[in-house]
């Protein structure tokens, strides 16, 4: 099944399918501090969780033909994190998102692997617009955001905390990236 998954690499990182191989390092990066502050729930997940929300990574590739890529800096073989596209129904809008290990933050790393889902999204899948919601208080990843070229529209209560919406077109894509 992950054969449909595509494989990109940027300047510094391999985007590839996340596995189940991947569980127990995602496991033990989620226990790390600060990771989950801005979350809905900022409890660390059990080991079945993890397993749950890979497994559920690869259905949700087979539905929208795009979804999260496990991260490695390129030439290793262990994800850092993870990022790329999610489709909300709750809003019926496709989300840009990312989550890096702490020991990896502060060297674009984010940047790049969004700009890379953003790309994936708009050339490939021809969305119409990407939105990413970050907490009021997440000031890295909404510098992230607008590195991206998103801009803010608002702020909404969603999955009980509230979570500042931003977005940005395909037109608006092309326009900045090209
Ligand atoms: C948010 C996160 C993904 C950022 O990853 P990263 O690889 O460090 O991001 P980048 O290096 O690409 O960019 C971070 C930017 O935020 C800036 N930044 C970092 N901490 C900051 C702070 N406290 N206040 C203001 N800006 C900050 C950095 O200086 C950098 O901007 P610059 O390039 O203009 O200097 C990472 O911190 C993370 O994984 N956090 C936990 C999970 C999370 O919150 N995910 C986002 C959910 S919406």
């Amino acid at each position: 099944m992950s054969t449909q998954i595509p494989t990109f690499q940027t300047v510094s990182l391999t985007l590839r399918p996340l596995r189940e191989t991947d569980v127990p390092i995602l496991h033990r990066i989620y226990q790390m501090k600060d990771v989950l502050a801005y979350f809905p729930s900022t409890a660390p997940p059990q080991l079945e969780k993890v397993e749950r929300w890979i497994s559920g990574q690869e259905k949700h590739w087979l539905e929208h033909g795009y979804g999260n890529w496990g991260i490695a800096p390129q030439g290793a073989m262990e994800i850092i994190g993870w990022a790329g596209l999610q489709f909300l129904p709750e809003l019926d809008e496709t989300e840009v998102g990312f989550l890096l290990s702490p020991e990896y933050w502060g060297k674009g790393y984010a940047t790049e692997a969004a700009l890379a889902a953003l790309q994936f999204g708009f050339e490939r899948i021809r969305l119409d617009h990407i939105i990413a919601l970050v907490h009021p208080d997440n000031l890295a990843s909404q510098r992230v955001i607008q590195k991206c070229g998103m801009t803010y529209l608002e702020t909404i209560p969603l999955w009980g905390i509230q979570l500042m919406r931003n977005n940005i077109s395909m037109e608006k894509y092309h326009h900045v990236h090209q």
